[in-house]
């Protein structure tokens, strides 16, 4: 299977995991990037099954609208059941690297509510050691040389990502050749840096679980 074959296939497996959980007052977290796009294309089918969902960037909500499917505000639901969403990588303790399409923020607030959090991926995506992706991080644009000498302090390669805006109005730097060996205390310290808004690491809280495409079929895997 090619790649884009194994992102349908992981697409359709998350469909399957959650459809015992529709239900008519349901809300759905829906993730960024082409496997999470695949996922929304799957899911127009069962639009008439649950309440609706909350987007994590303004691509996937027009995505989700083209295809008829009700886009709620996170501030006017008080829960989301599951969020989808794909990752650039992640390692075997379910810890992930996000953000390549620069909607990490939206992303980590949408996990942070949600109940469960099913991480999609093809086989490609999965890692020992996270940080052969670059490790990108949204910045309030005033701070930008600042929190870039600050992450230089912490080991890293910053890349400023240049013509890219966030959907939060911010910058993206890009954290390069930076093994991450102890996620959980690199995240903190990153977001610790004043004038970062959050980082694309997903480990102070990680997926519940990755359905992981492979060329054997889509596993379940588990933290
Ligand atoms: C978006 O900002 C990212 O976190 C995506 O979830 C991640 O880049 C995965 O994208 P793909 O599914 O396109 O690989």
């Amino acid at each position: 299977m090619t790649q884009d074959e194994l992102k349908k296939a992981v697409a359709l497996a998350a469909i399957d995991y959650i459809k015992p959980k529709l239900h008519r007052d349901a809300i759905i977290g829906i993730g960024t990037g082409s496997t999470a796009n695949c996922f929304i294309d799957a899911l127009a089918e069962y639009r008439d099954d649950f309440a609706g969902t909350v987007a994590s960037s303004e691509a996937s909500a027009l995505r989700l609208e083209s295809h008829g499917i009700e886009v709620f505000e996170l501030n006017s639901v008080n829960s989301i059941s599951v969020y989808i969403d794909g990752a650039d990588e992640s390692n075997h303790q379910l810890q992930l690297i996000k953000g390549g399409g620069a909607a990490l923020t939206r992303e980590k607030i949408v996990t942070a509510v949600a109940d469960e959090f099913v991480c999609i991926a093809d086989e490609s995506k999965l890692v020992k050691t996270l940080g052969d992706f670059p490790l990108p991080v949204e910045v309030i644009p005033m701070a930008r040389s600042y929190v870039a000498r600050e992450l230089l302090k912490l080991g890293c390669s910053p890349v400023y990502r240049e013509g890219v805006v966030t959907d939060n109005g911010n910058i993206i730097i890009d954290c390069y050749d930076f093994p991450i060996d102890q996620p959980f205390n690199t995240e903190k310290a990153i977001n610790n840096i004043v004038g970062v808004v959050t980082n694309g690491l997903f480990a102070i809280k990680a997926a519940d679980v990755l359905l992981l495409a492979t060329q054997q079929g889509v596993k379940t895997l588990r933290a």
